[in-house]
């Protein structure tokens, strides 16, 4: 262990990530943990059954002598996509399981959560499982953030429209008086070099050369989004990419996911239920294709993801996931480790595009500026904006 963290501090932290997912899921009524309304969107309590599975798999079964499985029959339910591990429900049937049930799902998270504890006191926990630790922690809280997104696609996709709590999770930033910062041409370095958790995909930092640019210190707002749905963006091919174009006529696209018009008035879906748009706050659920298409209508550019790292100590951040222009690569060294955790970001490393920054549904704690998050272009359920770069 290393020498600065102490047993207990282990503990405390293990416990209140853990708690902080059961939180997440109180307001909820049971049937609201498992239906599946799209392949993208899992149950919540899939989730809470995973984020357990990965402590029990990779944690407790190799590392702590005479460790018994809650219910063998679990690691099919669970796994999400480690071939390693074995065989798996498919993704697109997790809404289809009424058992295990939503309470046998808290009696597996407390029968783990009691052995993890005792694992954390014992003589077992050695600097690889540490770091072990250390990653199951961080994919509980992403698996946060993913609760918080699709319990919104859950509610926000009801006729209903009924609130997940009165609380709103929403900073509700008002953006005033955007400029664009200037950077001048030359060598900068990206990518993890501090202390303390990284993910794999941020590991070696390296030189880029960027040319002359300038990005915008504010996100782009509803205001200037519906200014673009306005002009007819949603109508005009020039301002798409041929898959972007495809995916607008396929699903007869005209806004931001969760709005609707309603009585002259331009509504949205929120946890707190539906709500006025603001025309202030930045514009939030849309995906890659109407981030580009925006940035053309307004004769700029999405950031790079080096533009975006280089800048970012000279802009607030935090509140959307936001666009790049950048492929999900891997840096260069990039290496996968040995085993089923070498599964868990290098696989992915195709047709898909980097977003930077953190969310307003980003768990406390779990931003960095190097941080990088991807989805598929067409994907618009995380709480994703755009930033202006020329
Ligand atoms: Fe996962």
């Amino acid at each position: 262990m290393t020498p600065e963290i102490t047993t207990s501090d282990l503990v405390k932290r293990y416990t209140s990530i853990r708690k902080y997912s059961e939180e997440i899921c109180a307001p909820l009524e049971i049937e609201d943990y498992v239906v599946q309304p799209i392949v993208d969107v899992s149950p919540p309590k899939w989730h809470l059954g995973h984020t357990t599975w990965f402590f029990e798999t990779f944690i407790l079964e190799p590392n702590f002598p005479d460790y018994k499985v809650f219910d063998p029959q679990y690691n099919f339910v669970f796994n999400s996509y480690y071939e390693t591990i074995g065989a798996r429900v498919i993704r697109t049937d997790r809404g289809n399981l009424s058992r295990p049930s939503v309470s046998d799902i808290y009696k597996y998270r407390n029968y783990v959560d009691d052995h993890m504890k005792a694992f954390l006191e014992s003589k077992f926990l050695t600097e690889d499982v540490e770091s072990l630790l250390e990653l199951g922690l961080n994919h509980e809280q992403q698996h946060q953030e993913l609760l918080i997104t699709d319990i919104k696609y859950i509610l926000g996709h009801n006729p209903l429209f009924p609130a997940y709590k009165k609380e709103s999770i929403s900073k509700n930033k008002k953006i005033e008086h955007p400029h664009m910062i200037r950077f001048s041409e030359g060598v900068y370095e990206i990518g993890f070099d501090g202390e303390g958790f990284c993910f794999d995909n941020e590991l070696g930092r390296h030189k880029v050369f960027l040319n002359d640019f300038e990005i915008a210190d504010q996100l782009v707002t509803n205001r200037e989004y519906l200014q673009f749905m306005e002009a007819g963006g949603y109508s005009d091919f020039k301002h798409w990419h041929a898959e972007g174009w495809d995916w607008v006529k396929q699903n007869n696209a005209q806004s931001p996911l969760y709005w609707h018009h309603i009585d002259g008035k331009w509504m949205h879906y929120t946890l707190n239920g539906l709500q006025e748009v603001d025309p202030d706050e930045a514009v939030c659920h849309i995906n890659f294709y109407e981030a580009s298409a925006f940035a053309s209508w307004k004769e700029m550019r999405l950031p790079t993801e080096a533009e975006w790292e280089v800048a970012s100590v000279h802009f607030e951040w935090g509140n959307r996931w936001e666009w790049t222009n950048s492929a999900y690569l891997p840096y260069p060294g990039f290496k996968k480790e040995a085993g089923a955790v070498g599964e868990y970001n290098g696989k992915f490393m195709v047709n898909q595009t980097v977003l930077r920054g953190a969310s307003d549904a980003t768990p406390p704690g779990h931003s960095r500026n190097t941080y990088r998050n991807f989805f598929q272009t067409s994907l618009k359920w995380q709480l994703t904006g755009i930033r202006l770069a020329q």
